[in-house]
């Protein structure tokens, strides 16, 4: 049996970093996977994590099961952090799922199982596991315009007609902020756009919110999500706390399906544990519980928020350095979108084989759409890769 299996794709960003793991080179520069270092290059626990564990390790007396969901703690405070009061709680089903990932494909399923005919309109470009989790799934897939390779913004006119062309009871996949490859996301205005368009073609909206706190920050980061989730008529949600708790191995994500006042929510969470049941029982616990003690303690909370804070404005001290040097090696703006992108990435919208060129002669890994991690740089090695960038012809 075993002998039949057939080679599975490789991913293209894990693969990225395992060929970075091998480069012998002492000046290679890591602007693949999607993880936050500071400026010596490590990725580190936050204050607020490590009080967390400290207190659970003194004080946790169990680790019997939680339930199918998690604890309802961690969803409670979930929703606070991602939806505050835009939705009636009464509303809105909620499971722990083993990270971001586990959200996503848990939502995919939940769509399926609603209803088999669904396709999911994804963005172009989009986190290439969507694409691959879907085509898993057997799910239909579309994808819808989004980045305009031109001017590096969001080609908003693009996505709208292509979202035209959805039928009744599709999904729209939308990236809630900092999207993921590109950097570039839709001001409200456009959300709203978005949100009439899914009201009026009777379409269902799902969000991948996964770098909340990493763009303008914590509550503006939410704001399109809690617009969306407001207005339509029923939306699912897929949270990470990888990123911006820096919990990443810990695997600590949620779903959250928010239906109409007509239906029954009880019937939808019971469908939700019923996933997690099929797939892996009890989500994960650790990562949740640390999480939960942080959002539920003034204190913790705050001493969190700052820390992501300091993170989030690194990031745009980076971009915004990375822009200058552009410039000032180029005598020319077209490098001025990496100061407008928001999040961990920008799409810098050049051919694989540059990216491939940059890789081999200067030691710098992006993912070959041009990703790159704007969190893998420090002061000292913004001015190389924008000299590279440049040396290249990009
Ligand atoms: C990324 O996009 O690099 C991250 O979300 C990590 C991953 O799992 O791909």
């Amino acid at each position: 049996m075993l002998s039949n299996l057939k080679a599975q794709p490789a991913d293209k960003i894990l693969a990225l970093m395992a060929k970075f793991k091998e480069d012998p080179r002492s000046t290679k520069i890591d602007l693949g996977v999607g993880v936050y270092k500071n400026a010596q290059g490590v990725t580190p626990v936050m204050r607020a994590v490590k009080e967390a564990e400290r207190r659970l390790v003194a004080e946790q007396t169990s680790k019997s099961y939680v339930g199918l969901a998690g604890d309802p703690a961690y969803a409670n405070a979930m929703i606070d952090l991602v939806l505050s009061d835009s939705v009636a709680r009464d509303n809105i089903a909620a499971v722990a799922t083993p990270g971001g990932t586990g959200a996503v494909r848990q939502a995919f399923e939940l769509v399926k199982m609603a209803n088999p005919a669904a396709r999911v309109f994804v963005s172009n470009p989009t986190w290439p596991n969507h694409v691959s989790i879907l085509k898993y799934l057997g799910i239909e897939t579309i994808a819808y315009r989004y980045f305009d390779s031109e001017t590096r913004a969001v080609d908003f006119e693009g996505m709208l007609a292509d979202l035209t062309e959805a039928r009744e009871g599709d999904v729209v996949l939308l990236h809630g902020c900092c999207h993921n490859p590109t950097g570039a996301n839709l001001n409200l205005t456009q959300w709203q756009s978005v949100v009439d368009l899914i009201n009026e073609k009777g379409l269902i909206a799902m969000i991948d919110i996964a770098y909340q706190g990493f763009g303008d920050g914590l509550e503006e980061d939410a704001a399109a999500t809690r617009l969306v989730a407001s207005s339509v008529k029923e939306c699912l949600i897929a949270g990470s706390c990888s990123k911006n708790f820096g919990v990443y191995r810990e695997r600590t994500g949620i779903l959250m399906a928010i239906s109409d006042d007509n239906t029954d929510t009880k019937l939808v969470q019971g469908s939700l544990n019923f996933l997690n049941r099929q797939n892996f029982s009890f989500p994960p616990d650790h990562g949740a519980r640390v999480v939960t003690t942080i959002l539920t303690d003034p204190e913790l909370r705050a001493d969190w928020a700052a820390e992501l804070e300091e993170t989030r404005l690194g990031m745009l001290a980076l971009r915004q350095q990375l822009a200058d040097e552009l410039q000032r090696l180029s005598g020319s703006d077209r490098f001025g979108f990496l100061a407008q992108h928001r999040g961990m990435f920008s799409q810098i919208g050049t051919t694989p084989d540059m990216v491939e060129k940059l890789r081999a002669d200067n030691a710098i890994y992006m993912v070959g759409d041009s990703r790159m991690n704007i969190a893998g740089l420090n002061a000292d090695t913004v001015p190389v890769l924008a000299k590279a960038i440049i040396d290249a012809g990009i």
